[in-house]
């Protein structure tokens, strides 16, 4: 079972010729509605995933849709919490080469109370998984609390926070990061790459594949070609993908080939959380890709 604290967030997102400049008044192509937030699309990336998921998270009244959606998509969704205060969203503008920028209000992401962590925590076993990343407060207080009860500890540095770093780094088995995180990381701990103190580490470099060092052992995967849409979401497909495979027995060499894959199908299609795969067309893709 995999704990996810993390940020649902209500997703704007419009296409852009180009991204705009300072002073710039510019009109989009399209745009559209939708789920998003680090923590909603890992949530639907694990349940994608064949994985099993509970949510801690809080939403404001305006988004009981979004919760509805997290449940419809077969994540355990009673660790959520609705606020009397806005839900977090995030505006994103998507250029023509797929790739983005996006400015992020938090709401209600950030009003997650030790108390609600606990409760949710409650149910865990030892062996289980919490996933976190930086868009919800408290994540200190989770990890700590996660690995005095034998749970297995795995946080995104995303978006990146070097005293949200530090502090969660003690109590972590598994770092994701991407290749840009990876160097602030090293830069906020004064370490180089493969001295950062942590069992599994897993890095995702773009166009150059993945990475991963679990212990001793180390492992590489390459990106499955495509051609890109949408960006957005893609490491969060990723992570989701990797970490449930591992959950259900896979090996970390299965679980970076599903994860590339997924990510790699995501960035066809527009969107966010809507635009993450089922498992079937991962496993089609990849018999189709033939890797
Ligand atoms: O990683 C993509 C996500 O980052 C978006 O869905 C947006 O909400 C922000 O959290």
């Amino acid at each position: 079972m995999i704990y996810n604290l993390g940020s649902i967030n209500i997703d704007h997102v419009y296409s852009v010729p180009h991204f705009p400049a300072p002073g710039e008044t510019l009109l989009s192509n399209s745009y559209f509605k939708g789920l998003g937030g680090k923590g909603a699309n890992q949530s639907i990336a694990i349940a994608r995933a064949g994985g099993q998921v509970a949510h801690i998270g809080a939403i404001g009244q305006d988004a009981l849709w979004a919760r509805d959606k997290l449940a419809a998509s077969g994540v355990d969704v009673s660790g959520i919490t609705v606020l009397e205060s806005p839900t977090g969203h995030a505006i994103i503008n998507v250029d023509p080469s797929g790739e983005n920028n996006i400015v992020l209000f938090e709401g209600a992401n950030v009003r997650v109370v030790e108390r609600q962590i606990s409760a949710a925590l409650a149910k865990a076993s030892p062996g289980d998984w919490l996933l976190l990343q930086n868009e919800v407060n408290n994540g200190a207080y989770a990890a700590r609390l996660a690995q005095d009860m034998g749970l297995k500890v795995a946080y995104v540095a995303a978006p990146f926070d070097a005293e949200k770093l530090r502090e969660i780094l003690p109590f972590v088995n598994l770092l994701s990061a991407n290749e840009g995180e990876t160097m602030m990381a090293c830069q906020a701990l004064g370490l180089p790459e493969d001295d950062i103190p942590v069992e599994s580490l897993l890095i995702t470099r773009g166009g150059q594949g993945s990475s991963y060092r679990d212990g001793d052992q180390r492992y590489f995967q390459p990106i499955f070609p495509v051609e890109p849409v949408d960006t957005t979401g893609a490491g969060d497909t990723f992570i989701g993908y990797f970490i449930a495979q591992l959950d259900v027995g896979k090996t970390p060499q299965q679980a970076l080939r599903m994860a590339a894959a997924a990510a790699a199908l995501k960035v066809t299609k527009k969107g966010t959380a809507q635009a993450i795969p089922l498992l079937e067309d991962v496993i089609s893709f990849i018999k189709t890709a033939n890797h």
